[in-house]
């Protein structure tokens, strides 16, 4: 009677299990860990402030925001605020409804948004360790947040000839819906981080903080400060110091983590700026292929909006470069600014014609279809492995710098959490070097017309976009060492990038399987063919990211 009674309650107490599944893993520590640890400092002597480092790149500030005047609604309870603090418009062809979220459609500047890995088919898993897990390492890679142009690109361009027609004989009118531009004044800036940018940062290194705190009781035991790197520009500079700013608390920031800043210009060998040393990363015919392909698919895109909008202004003759040019103000403005009256000349196809020419534009560039992209990401992917494995960078033949990397004081192997931060083409580039085929999924991008794909630049390179890489300890799988990749909130599956591994429904697979299968591909990519190489490549296939023997 009583053991059939004790198999009775035995569903109950299994249940009862499933809610403490997942450890804390602050629960049976006898000592109470504070960070930071004692006597520790940072070391300005071998980590120096932006000032003494220089190479902080072109800096050109802007007209200060007024998004008090200039917005069309409040940013805190307006039904049109998508992405706070930023307000946004409805397409032109709005039915109303409010229900398209144009911030979605801007490629790489789009601010980052949270993206469901249902998207690449992981429909029951989320961030937070899975059942029997705990995360034992973290390491993650983001981008700067918004910034503004970069200097001398289209938005700029457009604004100096819409200049020029005013001075013209005949002179400049636009009314309808164009009649903004009468009074118009272009008050970007160049190259730095704008506010909204400095916020996502921030936002990014509290959320970091609370998701993953814990982790920093391990530094309190070693005694040690982490160090988290940068490049040095001064935008990114900026990135990294808002960061550990969310992360650490101001002004405790300044003197828990040491930031490495990595000397970002031409020739000097940099895991976050390897475009500095691949000649062939801007080479038209291979590593830029992917610009000239969405150039070539905006002169089609668009006529029927150059054609409504052509009929609202007189003095000025609108290009498809005009376009983008326009849409990219409805992009930056609203980044740097708080809010653009450019969005609402666009309609729901506009907006999904100028987020695939990014999908093209960074596919062919810097993904899956581009020559270099592998190349570019191998020096991050090496320094990856190096971490993983605990063992120093074996040689240097991608942009590593092995100066740095050979130095455990540059380049530590024994911390809980790694934060490194670059810019969107590298975390693309990086993405490919590691092989995440999830998100090319669908193949090569057709580059006449706009098709469904799985690659989405707005989902994979937007501003503050951030790759987390969970190392985890897990009771229930065999062996306990786990690893998984997750983009934006996206857990992605990697059984199809890392043989030996099965598809699993939280994307775990074994830790020693992918470092392995990572030591393979670092020795497939070819730095000195891929970037040095005389070869042709051509857009509208799937390189996985190397060049071709051409
Ligand atoms: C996962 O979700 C997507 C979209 O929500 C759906 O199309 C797909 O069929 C689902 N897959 C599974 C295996 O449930
Ligand atoms: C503006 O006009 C000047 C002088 O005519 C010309 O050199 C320049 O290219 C024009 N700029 C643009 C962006 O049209
Ligand atoms: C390695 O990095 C340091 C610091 O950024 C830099 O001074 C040095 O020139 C780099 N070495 C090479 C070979 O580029
Ligand atoms: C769009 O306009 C351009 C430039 O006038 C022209 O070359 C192209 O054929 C047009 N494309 C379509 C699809 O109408
Ligand atoms: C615009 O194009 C028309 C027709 O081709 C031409 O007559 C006019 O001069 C152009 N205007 C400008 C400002 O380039
Ligand atoms: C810099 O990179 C080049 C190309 O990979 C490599 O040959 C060289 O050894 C590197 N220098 C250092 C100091 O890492
Ligand atoms: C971790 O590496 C740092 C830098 O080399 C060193 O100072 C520290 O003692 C190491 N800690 C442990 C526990 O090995
Ligand atoms: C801290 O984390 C590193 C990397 O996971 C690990 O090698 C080390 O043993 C940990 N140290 C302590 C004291 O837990
Ligand atoms: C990369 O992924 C492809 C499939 O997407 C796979 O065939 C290949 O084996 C992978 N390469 C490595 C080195 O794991
Ligand atoms: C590169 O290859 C092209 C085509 O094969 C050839 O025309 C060109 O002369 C080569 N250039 C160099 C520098 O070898």
């Amino acid at each position: 009677m009583l053991f059939i009674a004790l198999l009775g309650l035995l569903p109950y107490l299994a249940s009862a299990a499933v809610v403490d599944k997942r450890a804390n893993p602050n629960a049976g520590s006898t000592t109470v860990n504070v960070y930071p640890p004692s006597k520790t400092t940072v070391n300005t002597a071998v980590f120096p402030a932006e000032s003494d480092v220089g190479y902080e790149g072109i800096t050109i500030t802007a007209v200060e925001p007024a998004a008090i005047q200039t917005a069309k609604a409040y940013a805190y309870n307006s039904e049109d605020t998508s992405i706070f603090p930023l307000v946004v418009d409805q397409p032109e062809d709005s039915n109303g409804q409010g229900n398209f979220e144009i911030n979605k459609y801007w490629g790489n500047l789009s601010p980052w948004y949270s993206v469901p890995s249902s998207f690449y088919g992981l429909n029951e898993t989320s961030p937070n360790a899975p059942d029997g897990c705990s995360v034992t390492q973290v390491h993650l890679l983001y981008r700067h947040g918004a910034r503004y142009p970069t200097s001398g690109a289209a938005p700029s361009t457009f604004a100096a000839k819409v200049a020029n027609a005013t001075k013209q004989e005949g002179g400049f009118n636009s009314w309808g819906e164009l009649d903004f531009l009468n009074s118009w004044e272009y008050k970007l800036g160049a190259e730095l981080l704008t506010v909204s940018g400095r916020l996502q940062n921030f936002a990014l290194g509290a959320s970091f903080r609370q998701q993953y705190g814990y982790l920093l009781n391990n530094f309190t035991e070693q005694g040690t400060l982490p160090v988290f790197r940068t490049e040095s520009q001064d935008r990114m500079v900026k990135t990294a110091t808002n960061f550990a700013a969310g992360m650490f608390g101001v002004p405790e920031f300044l003197s828990q983590v040491n930031i490495e800043i990595m000397i970002e210009t031409p020739g000097v060998n940099n895991t976050g700026a390897p475009y500095e040393t691949c000649t062939n990363s801007n080479v038209p015919s291979r590593g830029s292929i992917g610009s000239t392909a969405a150039n070539a698919f905006a002169i089609n895109a668009f006529n029927g909006t150059i054609e409504r909008l052509q009929g609202q202004i007189q003095g000025v003759n609108f290009t498809s470069t005009d376009i983008i040019a326009m849409l990219q103000l409805c992009s930056y403005e609203t980044d740097a600014l708080g809010y653009s009256a450019f969005c609402k000349l666009f309609t729901q196809e506009d907006f999904e014609n100028y987020e695939y020419y990014y999908d093209i534009s960074f596919y062919y560039n810097n993904g899956a279809g581009s020559p270099v992209a592998a190349a570019q990401g191998k020096g991050f992917l090496s320094e990856f492995v190096s971490r993983f494995t605990q063992t120093p960078m074996p040689k240097a033949d991608s942009s590593v710098n092995s100066t740095l990397d050979n130095n455990p004081v540059y380049f530590p192997l024994n911390q809980s959490i790694y934060a490194d931060a670059t810019h969107e083409v590298i975390l693309l580039d990086t993405f490919t070097a590691l092989n995440l085929s999830a998100l090319f999924s669908s193949g090569p991008l057709p580059t006449d017309k706009k098709t469904e794909s799985s690659f989405k630049a707005s989902q994979v390179v937007p501003f503050a976009t951030h790759l987390t890489i969970q190392v985890l300890e897990c009771s229930n799988t065999s062996p306990s060492k786990q690893i998984r990749f997750i983009l934006n909130d996206a857990v992605l599956p990697i059984d199809q990038s890392y043989p030996g591994c099965q598809w699993n429904k939280d994307g775990l697979c074994s830790f020693d399987t992918v470092v392995s299968a990572l030591q393979k591909r670092l020795e497939e990519i070819d730095w000195n063919h891929d970037c040095y190489g005389n070869y042709t490549a051509q857009p509208g296939q799937d390189y996985n990211g190397r060049a071709p023997r051409n």
